[in-house]
């Protein structure tokens, strides 16, 4: 190899009418006697290396013979503006080195069944498919993470271990904490309370698991979490930062990552359309609107996941749904002091048929009633006596919320299943790779 510059494939318009030196793999290959096509990643794009029987040293013509899919290599050559090339150019190949040739791979351009790919998932995510999905969670990642740091809310991060329950019992995973019990996070929402009273407008990013026995496209056993909480903040005031959200991280991902959103076959039609206000409805109309449509739903209970999907399918943006029955909230909702039946809660349902994005509402900040909630709900007072201290000095009003990042990613993607959201999914039945 030469003295020419090393470089990503993504770089390439800057190298036009250059020679450069690419790190790749084969992603694969055309040949027609003369002339060797092989189409190159590198993670950062796709480049085709034309290979010419007549330019090369036999060498050269040899080693690209002996390439096998996902073989990785070194490659040099003259990078050329070529309007029928796919990325829009094209490698004239002038040296090759072998980093190793790869064995058989088992996948192949012809369709796979789902758990094949699921078993393969190391190697599925070199798929073009999966790249895309990849750059879009970052992007998503990324501007909410930027959102909330414009808005001058502080980064604190909460316990992954826990000693109880946030939402509910029968979802919690055990494990041993030495000679004690410990609970994986459900959510970070206990602790936020706490540092939300120290610095007033916090927010939490990390994992979080439930032993949901239900298998569904809808639910992962491990997934990631974004979880803003503010002090003084009432349901009205975290609603619109939802709805803020959500518009800001659609916008970034129409702006940044158009062409994954094409490798995916989206509309983008409809994520354009994705503006404030979006749709509000109180739990008791949603009822009427699902009965309405021929869904038999009694008033009380929570939507299941194909009422979540009628209320979206039938709307063109995020419907946000406010007010449920307490009897279906957590133990922690403020109640709504009008009907005290109903919690000052909030769900967010994607359009579309995507299910809930958003879930939160407005905290009890009254220590007796706190109190009160947390025996109906059977659960230990000496546990959260450090959740009643927060009652206990300075309570405010203060509300918050958690919004699932692969259910985001799901909707923005149009995927058939959140697995597909995430690297490698934990589900019911998967653990593995
Ligand atoms: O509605 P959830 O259970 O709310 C809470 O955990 C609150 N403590 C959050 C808060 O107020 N700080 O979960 C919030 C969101 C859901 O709206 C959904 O997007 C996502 O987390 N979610 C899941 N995502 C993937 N797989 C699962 N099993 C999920 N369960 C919830
Ligand atoms: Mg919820």
């Amino acid at each position: 190899m030469s003295q020419s510059p090393i470089i990503y494939i993504g770089d390439v318009a800057r190298f036009d009418g250059q020679k450069a030196i690419f790190k790749a793999w084969l992603a694969n290959r055309r040949s027609s006697g003369k002339v060797q096509f092989l189409n190159l990643r590198d993670g950062s794009g796709f480049i085709q290396a034309v290979v010419s029987r007549a330019d090369v040293p036999d060498v050269v013509w040899e080693a690209a013979s002996r390439l096998t899919q996902e073989s990785s290599l070194t490659a040099e050559g003259l990078v050329r503006q070529d309007a029928r090339a796919p990325g829009g150019y094209e490698l004239e190949l002038t040296d090759l080195q072998v980093i190793q040739i790869a064995e058989e791979y088992p996948i192949t351009p012809k369709e796979h069944g789902a758990a094949f790919l699921l078993d393969h998932r190391h190697l599925w995510l070199r798929s073009k498919r999966l790249v895309a999905i990849l750059r879009i969670r970052h992007e998503v990642i990324s501007a909410t993470r930027r959102f909330f740091d414009e808005r001058d809310f502080l980064l604190g991060d909460t316990p992954i271990f826990t000693p109880n329950a946030c939402e509910g019992t029968t979802t919690l995973f055990e494990t041993a904490y030495f000679d004690q019990t410990a609970y994986l996070t459900q959510s970070g929402q206990l602790y936020n309370e706490a540092i939300a009273m120290a610095v007033g407008r916090t927010y939490c990013f990390g994992p979080t698991f439930r032993a949901e026995k239900s298998k569904t496209r809808r639910h992962l056993i491990e997934f990631w979490m974004v979880e803003p909480e503010v002090a003084f903040a009432d349901l009205e005031d975290i609603i619109v930062l939802a709805e803020d959200l959500i518009c800001s991280i659609v916008e970034a991902v129409l702006t940044n990552r158009r062409e994954e959103l094409e490798v995916l076959e989206r509309d983008v039609a409809k994520l354009e359309n994705i503006k404030k206000p979006f749709h509000r409805l109180s739990y008791d109309q949603a009822v009427e609107f699902l009965r309405e449509r021929g869904r038999s739903i009694e008033w009380g209970g929570d939507f299941g996941a194909q009422d979540e999907t009628a209320l979206g399918e039938a709307h063109d943006r995020p419907i946000v749904v406010t007010r449920y029955p307490m009897a279906v909230k957590a133990f922690y909702m403020e109640p709504d002091p009008e009907r005290p039946e109903l919690a000052l809660c909030v769900d967010i349902l994607a359009p579309e048929g995507f299910g809930e994005l958003v879930g939160g509402g407005q905290r009890i900040h009254n220590l007796e009633l706190l109190r009160e909630r947390i025996r109906e709900h059977d659960l230990s007072e000496e546990a959260f006596s450090w959740y009643m201290d927060l009652r206990r000095y300075g309570s405010v009003p203060h509300s918050g919320f958690g919004m699932g990042i692969e259910r985001v990613i799901a909707w923005i993607c149009k995927l058939d299943h959140l697995r597909e959201a995430i690297p490698f999914p934990r589900m019911l039945y998967r653990l593995s790779p």
